[in-house]
């Protein structure tokens, strides 16, 4: 009896467009609905409101959304924006969006939704005035950006086959995860990480880890600047001509220069 109202709107929310989701999302930039199921915002960025022109769009700044032939969206660059204050948006309804970049956006509050995108490849949200943890991370990252924010808790698991991790200049702790062998690229420096280093794999070409609590040894050989380990509690952090956080309990302060010596009493 009551079935036909059911199917009439399983039907209307199937048939939502990818432009209506994320105008649901964030409705201060996914501006026009003009008729929820068209693709308005895939053609010439219909209905996005970034507060500038295209002409405007330069070095840091952009204002682009792009869609595959069926209008899913398939990335978001929205950086630099003129935003009024918002919270994160949830983009996690966009099933085909690989590229999600909302980063220098010195307005966007609040914490990252629990739930990320389900094929995200990207994430850039760095720069902006993000608070809370970081929530369970898709398989198919390979590329994260969530530097300079306020974020705090400690680093979920890592996606198997991620390139490239910038948690720089936040607040987070715990220890630091096992780390990808795809991994070429790890910034952490200026947070609260604790306990002793994970192996780091041989596809590693940058390192930053000062300004940490991070004790136990520098893995050595090893092929970074001294100075990315410096400000923790490293015990042979002296000897390899990296410098340790005054206080350090647990580490070698001091190292004799011209190796030890022996009295005899
Ligand atoms: C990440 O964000 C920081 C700060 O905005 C920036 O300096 C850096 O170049 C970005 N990219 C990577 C790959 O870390």
């Amino acid at each position: 009896m009551h079935l036909l109202p059911l199917i009439l709107l399983a039907g209307a929310a199937s048939a939502i467009s990818d432009c209506a989701r994320a105008n649901i999302a964030w409705p201060t930039v996914f501006t026009d609905v003009d008729g929820l199921s068209t693709n308005a915002c895939c053609t010439n960025n219909r209905g996005i409101d970034c507060g500038f022109s295209e002409k405007e769009e330069g070095v840091g700044r952009s204002c682009r959304i792009q869609c595959d032939e069926n209008g899913f969206i398939t990335s978001i660059h929205l950086q630099n924006i003129q935003l009024s204050t918002s919270t994160v948006p949830d983009f996690s309804t966009l099933t085909k969006l690989t590229y999600l970049d909302i980063s220098m956006n010195a307005d966007l509050i609040g914490s990252i939704p629990q739930s990320l995108p389900p094929a995200l490849k990207t994430l850039h949200m760095n720069g902006c005035k993000i608070t809370g943890p970081i929530p369970p991370l898709p398989g198919s990252l390979t590329d994260i950006n969530l530097s300079s924010n306020q974020l705090s808790g400690s680093i979920p698991a890592l996606p198997a086959n991620l390139n490239s991790l910038n948690l720089n200049n936040n607040q987070l702790g715990g220890s630091i995860p096992a780390l990808p062998p795809s991994l070429k690229v790890l910034s952490l420096r200026d947070n609260r990480f604790e306990g002793s280093l994970p192996s780091l794999p041989n596809s590693l070409t940058s390192l930053e880890l000062q300004n940490n609590h991070l004790s136990g040894f520098i893995p050595t050989p090893f092929n970074f600047k001294p100075q990315v380990f410096d400000e923790n509690c490293f015990v042979n952090a002296i000897n390899l001509g990296s410098t340790n956080k005054k206080g350090c309990r647990n580490a070698i302060m001091t190292v004799p220069i011209n190796g030890p010596t022996t009295t005899n009493i």
